[in-house]
């Protein structure tokens, strides 16, 4: 069940950049983030580099997950997923807040660090201080051997291979699945049935290949991007797990097409964001076919009547946002606990084709670095 990387994995190939090579790596980084860690027979996770037995893992009654940027956002997936999946009580905390707040914890506390690097500073330093509490301290890490790797208590490589491209996509997937298949195991052990395990699998697996029909569509999403390229600023909006998507979409416009964007809960419009709309900027709303679809609408509905421009990102069928806006981008159905995984391969493309056509330096974006290892 290794995963083995080539040289040829680090080469941009026929791509322009890094960053739409690794976007487009998504199907297969994610099979390997699955690789050897499904149990059809058991229906449930394997993780067997997090050194804990059924029974220790039965004792956790609380979960703390930490991270920076990227990472952060795939936490506050996880925060959704592991606690519809497994009704373990779960919170997030940057890691460069985590570190200087005196968080109070007992035995039964468990927390992960997730980082691409495995060398971030605030989020070796966020383990370093949970260690220091007495807070057993696994790593969700890319980097092989790196620092947050050989001091944590154990954990799980995402195994996505070299991502180049300063810009976090492929690991932030795999981040995601590593927190599905952590709500999964602990899921299984408190009152999921082998059933109910067996249908997640099958979810699971389905998904690489959605990912690949919605990577068939970036003609549509490039056209969509060059439609908006000169906006002034953007705002993205989401509820529930795709709250946190809605960061990352933000995030990554920011930080390679340098458009000043932010991310929402939906519901938060009224209480101050709606003052920013108008029509030079876009609105990108991920509202997929699930329980506040309707909500979505109703937000869009606002933003559209103030002459606020409106992208959208729906799954296949929903064909009534087109009576709304021209701009709507479908992926397919699946469940609400695994939409992000479907929902933020558009928005890495949007960013992606915005900075293209903004004539911006992809896979260098001024002022950032790949990995933060200073304070
Ligand atoms: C993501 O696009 C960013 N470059 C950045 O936010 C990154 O996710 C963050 O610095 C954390 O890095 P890490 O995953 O290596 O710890």
């Amino acid at each position: 069940s290794r995963v083995e990387f080539t040289a040829d994995d680090a080469e941009k190939g026929a791509f322009p950049h890094y960053m739409l090579k690794e976007i487009f790596e998504q199907p297969n980084s994610l099979r390997n983030a699955m690789r050897g860690r499904l149990s059809r027979d058991d229906g449930t996770a394997i993780l067997g580099g997090l050194n804990m037995t059924p029974q220790e893992l039965r004792g956790v009654d609380r979960i703390i997950l930490s991270g920076c940027g990227t990472a952060f956002h795939a936490a506050m997936v996880g925060e959704y997923v592991i606690e519809t999946l497994a009704r373990v009580p779960t919170e997030v905390e940057i890691a460069s807040e985590f570190r200087y707040r005196n968080v109070p914890a007992d035995k039964n506390t468990l927390q992960f660090v997730l980082s691409q690097s495995g060398e971030t500073i605030d989020t070796l330093a966020a383990m370093r201080e949970a260690r220091r509490k007495g807070i057993k301290c696994l790593g969700i890490v890319n980097s092989v051997g790196s620092t947050i790797a050989r001091e944590s208590d154990g954990g799980c490589y995402i195994h996505a291979g070299p991502e180049i491209g300063v810009a976090a996509t492929k690991t932030f997937t795999s981040q995601v699945m590593i927190m599905t298949l952590l709500g999964m195991l602990f899921g299984r052990i408190h009152h999921l049935s082998s059933a109910d395990g067996m249908e997640m699998i099958d979810e699971l697996e389905a998904i690489p290949d959605k990912i690949a029909s919605i990577l068939t569509q970036t003609d549509r999403i490039k056209a969509i991007a060059e439609k908006h390229a000169n906006a002034e600023g953007m705002l993205f909006m989401g509820r529930q797990a795709n709250y946190p998507v809605a960061m990352e979409g933000a995030l990554k416009m920011k930080e390679i097409s340098y458009i000043y964007a932010s991310g929402h809960p939906s519901a938060e419009l009224k209480h101050g964001v709606i003052a920013l709309v108008k029509p030079d900027m876009p609105s990108v709303f991920i509202a997929p076919d699930d329980a506040v679809f309707d909500k979505n609408v109703s937000n869009i509905e606002e933003v559209l009547a103030r002459k606020g421009p409106v992208i959208c990102v729906t799954t296949e069928g929903r064909t009534e946002l087109e009576r709304l806006t021209d701009d709507v981008i479908y992926v397919p159905d699946c469940p609400s606990y695994l939409s992000p995984l479907l929902t933020v391969i558009p928005l890495q493309l949007l960013s992606y084709y915005t900075a293209v056509a903004r004539g911006c330096d992809v896979d260098k974006p001024r002022n950032l670095a790949k990995s933060v290892t200073v304070e």
